[in-house]
Formats: structure tokens, sequence, C-alpha cells
């Protein structure tokens, strides 16, 4: 495959480019251009971070799980570009040495492209621009401070890049989910790559040699957001970011939750279709969407089917997707909005929840009409709480049934001990979201974050 990119401003084309090669690893290897650093190679601690141009904007993303055939048409600013041609420091970089901002410096390299890519960007909520980038010995104030005292400054000009017009590079990077649906079919036991945070690590770490594989950061027709008076409709590959701007409106827990997935760097990259796709048991999208009655939309070739999202997932590890099926959309019902999704991951910001619990409840006259519940992190896959659910609908809408509700959740999951929770945490926190849910809808602050004396 042969690709043409931007690379700190400057034009670069690449013959035969090993499709599974990482940005980083070309940088520090191929290009000598070793500013950007390799921390974990996997996604986590950002000291890779990169700003990426395309049509869509600017990003901050991880070098470190992003192949090279992704970068066709792109735009790529490393922290070499960051200062002008003259060596005039970019606003940011000087309001770190002002500010010290840098200690060991190791990490620095990847908070100044974070930053780089807010300040492009106009964005003044640094606590999350910055919550992929870990720093160990400077201290988060300084480099908040840092990132504060630029928000006034001038974008520079030679940081404003663009994408550039590229012809299609190979069948293997379709530009259409036409395109892909046929090279799909010719090559049904092909790797799609989408956003590759997960694909990513099966190379850096698994050390997986993978062969066939398609892109689909082309396809622009999977990119779309369709809301109309009846349904909200995501492509596969609208990214995390794309999705929780478009929830804001709708659905505020969700957005949220979304918020606190992984981090900026990730959700550029990681796309709704492949975090259902996966069939993670704990991927956070799924248990929202069930909760929500999504329906997805599979294609193979031009036959197009759709079914309940909970009816996808199969079995740990197995899905309702056949050899050269994808995933094109997912879609579910407008509603007056009453989903509050709960996230309890060790971590607050940039982890993987332990426990991911859904709640959708309509109540109509003191009575509960309608119940969607739904769980990541307490089966083999992302579940519905069907004996909850039916435990709960017709009932009054009371304490006193919530607590008559909460042994039915015994009867729906009997949840995994591993690193992130015992089995019987998972269960009484699970029990616990549902008092959560009624409390916060009875007024009650459950903030947890808060302390109250
Ligand atoms: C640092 C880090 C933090 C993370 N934090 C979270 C988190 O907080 N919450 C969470 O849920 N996940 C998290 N993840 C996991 C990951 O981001 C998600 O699973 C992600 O949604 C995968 O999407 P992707 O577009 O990157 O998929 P890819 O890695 O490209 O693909 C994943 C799988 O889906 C398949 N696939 C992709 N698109 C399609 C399609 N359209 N049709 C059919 N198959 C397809 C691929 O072949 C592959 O099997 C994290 C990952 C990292 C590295
Ligand atoms: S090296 Fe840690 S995120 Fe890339
Ligand atoms: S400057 Fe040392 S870890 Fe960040």
């Amino acid at each position: 495959m042969n690709i043409t990119f931007l690379l700190n401003g400057e034009t670069v084309e690449l013959a035969d480019v090993d499709q599974t090669a990482t940005l980083l690893d070309w940088l520090r290897e191929d290009r000598g251009l070793t500013g950007t650093k390799e921390g974990c190679n996997e996604g986590d601690c950002g000291a890779c971070t990169v700003m990426v141009t395309d049509e869509g904007g600017a990003k901050a993303l991880n070098s470190c799980i992003l192949f090279l055939p992704q970068l066709h048409g792109k735009a790529v600013r490393t922290v070499e570009g960051a200062s002008g041609p003259n060596g005039e420091a970019h606003p940011v970089q000087q309001a770190m040495v002002d500010l010290h901002g840098s200690q060991c410096g190791f990490c620095t390299p990847g908070f100044i492209m974070s930053m780089v890519a807010s300040h492009a960007n106009g964005a003044t909520n640094h606590d999350t621009q910055l919550a992929g980038n870990l720093c160990r010995c400077t201290g988060y104030a300084p480099i908040i401070r840092a990132a504060k005292a630029a928000e006034e400054q001038t974008v520079p000009v030679w940081v404003k890049d663009k994408p550039i017009t590229t012809p299609a590079a190979s069948p293997m990077l379709p530009g259409s989910s036409d395109e892909l649906a046929a090279v799909y079919s010719e090559n049904p036991n092909a790797t799609l790559v989408a956003g590759a945070t997960d694909v990513g690590l099966w190379v850096t770490k698994q050390l997986r040699d993978l062969d066939p594989v398609i892109f689909l950061n082309r396809c622009e027709d999977l990119k779309q957001i369709t809301i109309t008076d009846e349904e909200i409709r995501f492509g596969a590959m609208v990214d995390m970011n794309r999705m929780g701007e478009a929830l804001a409106g709708h659905h505020p827990s969700y957005a949220e939750m979304i918020r606190r997935y992984a981090s900026v760097q990730v959700r550029h990259a990681a796309t709704v279709g492949g975090n259902i796709a996966n069939g993670s048991p704990i991927g956070d999208n799924p248990p929202a969407l069930i909760a929500l009655g999504a329906t997805l939309h599979l294609r193979k070739g031009d036959e197009r089917r759709s079914l309940p999202l909970e009816a996808f997932f199969l079995d740990y590890g197995k899905q309702d997707r056949a050899p050269g099926e994808f995933v094109e959309s997912v879609s579910f019902p407008r509603q007056v909005d009453r989903l509050k999704t709960y996230k309890l991951s060790k971590r607050f910001d940039q982890d993987i929840s332990a426990v991911c619990g859904c709640f959708n409840i309509t109540v109509t006259d003191g009575n509960i009409t309608q119940a969607r519940i739904a769980f990541g992190g307490m089966a083999g896959t992302p579940k519905r709480a069907t004996h909850v659910e039916a435990a709960l609908i017709g009932k009054l809408w009371t304490r006193e049934t919530i607590d008559a509700a909460l042994p039915a959740f015994g009867k729906d999951y009997s949840p995994l001990t591993d690193m992130r929770a015992s089995a019987t945490y998972r269960l009484e926190t699970a029990k616990a979201m549902l008092e959560r849910y009624y409390l916060e809808d009875q007024g009650e602050v459950t903030n947890v974050l808060e302390v109250s004396a």
C-alpha cells in the first residue's frame, strides 16, 4: 500500500508501507524524530501524543496505537513541529517554561502536543483535555496553569495544518461503505481496523501478525450522525468525542459517561462500531445503548439486517456476526430523557469500567410503566437485567418497590471476581446503582465526589 500525508508541513510519500507499522515506531526509528516518546505503548500515558488534522479538524492522538495507513491524506504534527520555522516557541511551550511545567521531561512532549491541539481548537477544559497525559514528577497544577496562561495567545500560523487531497491508496483503504462491503466480501477473513484502540494493542502487546487488514477510517458515510423526530442514529465510524457531543443535549448522563471513557486521545480514535463489534463485556456503550432500546444495523455485501443490540452478544467472545459482515450503524428511538448511566472504575478518568449500570425507567402517574436496565461488567457479555425489570414494571415508584426488586439482581447476574472488582462487590454496587437512580429521582444528592460535612 502506498500512502501520502503531511509531516510537520512537508509531504511524505511511503511505498509498500507495513500495514501495521505504528506511527510512533516509524517516527522514532525511520525518521529519527525521537521527541515523541514511548511510555506504555498501549494508549494509556499520552507520552506519544501527536496532533493529526483531517477533515474533522485538529485532534490529539496517541501515535503508539495509530497505524501508518490510517494517516493517508492527513496532516501530522509532532513535538519537533510545535515550534516555528525560526525556532520560535509555541505559546504553550513558552508558558510551560515560564510556569515550571516540566521536571524530568519525559512526559512533556506529549503534554505539549495535547496542549497544542486543544489550543488550536480553543478548548479551555484543561482537566479533561489533559486527562490522557500522565506526569508523575511535575504534578498537574503548573501544567494546567501553563495551559490557562496560553489560552489568549494567537494560534501560530505554522500549526494550522490542513489535510491533503489524495487518490485512493488501495482497496484495503475503502472510501465508502459500498467499497468496504465489496472488499470485505472478497476478504471475509480480513481484520477490520476502525480506531485501532483495541487492534493497536493486539499488535503492540500481543505481537500478532495481522494480514489482510481493511481500514475503515476513510468511509465518510459511516461517520454520519442522524437525528430525526423518531430516532438517533450513529454510523459505525462515529468516534467517542463526536458521540459525546451529539448526546449532550439528549441524554446528558450518557454524554458524561463518555467524557470518562478513556482520554481525549483515545476518544478521538475509538468508534462506536468498534466498541460494539469487539464484544467486550466491559465496553461502555453497549449497556447504555441497550437501555435505550437500540437496534444494530449490519451489512454483508448488498445484504442488510437489523437486530436488537442485546441479541448481538451471544456469549463471551461470541457475537452474531458472519464472516464478511460489518456494523454499519446503531440507532435508538427518540425519547424524553430518563436515562442514567453509572460508570464505576478504580480511577475517575482514563479507566475501564468495573461495573457500568444503565437505567431507563418510565413512571406514569406514580406507576412504573417501562423499565430497561442493562449492565457491563456483570456477565460475559453486556446484559439486560430482565428479572429486575420484571420486578419493577407495574409497581408503584416507591422505596419499597426498589427494595423488593434488589434480590432479582442475583437472578440476572453471577459476576466474576477479577482484578477490577470482586463478584460480591459487583453485585452490591449494581444494587446500589438502582437505589441511586431512585434517590436521584427523589431529588437526593448522590454525587460521591462531593464531600459534605
Ligand atoms: C487506553 C485505553 C482506554 C480505554 N478505555 C475504554 C473505556 O473507558 N471504555 C470502553 O468501553 N473502552 C475503552 N477502551 C477500549 C477501546 O477504546 C474500545 O473497545 C473501542 O471502542 C474500540 O473501538 P475502535 O474503533 O478503536 O476499534 P478497533 O480497535 O479498530 O476494532 C475493535 C474490534 O472491532 C472490529 N470492528 C471495528 N469496527 C467494526 C465494524 N464497523 N464492523 C465490524 N467489526 C468492526 C475490529 O475488527 C476489532 O475486532 C480503551 C482502550 C484503550 C487503549
Ligand atoms: S506510549 Fe503511552 S499512550 Fe502511547
Ligand atoms: S515531567 Fe517528569 S513525569 Fe512528567
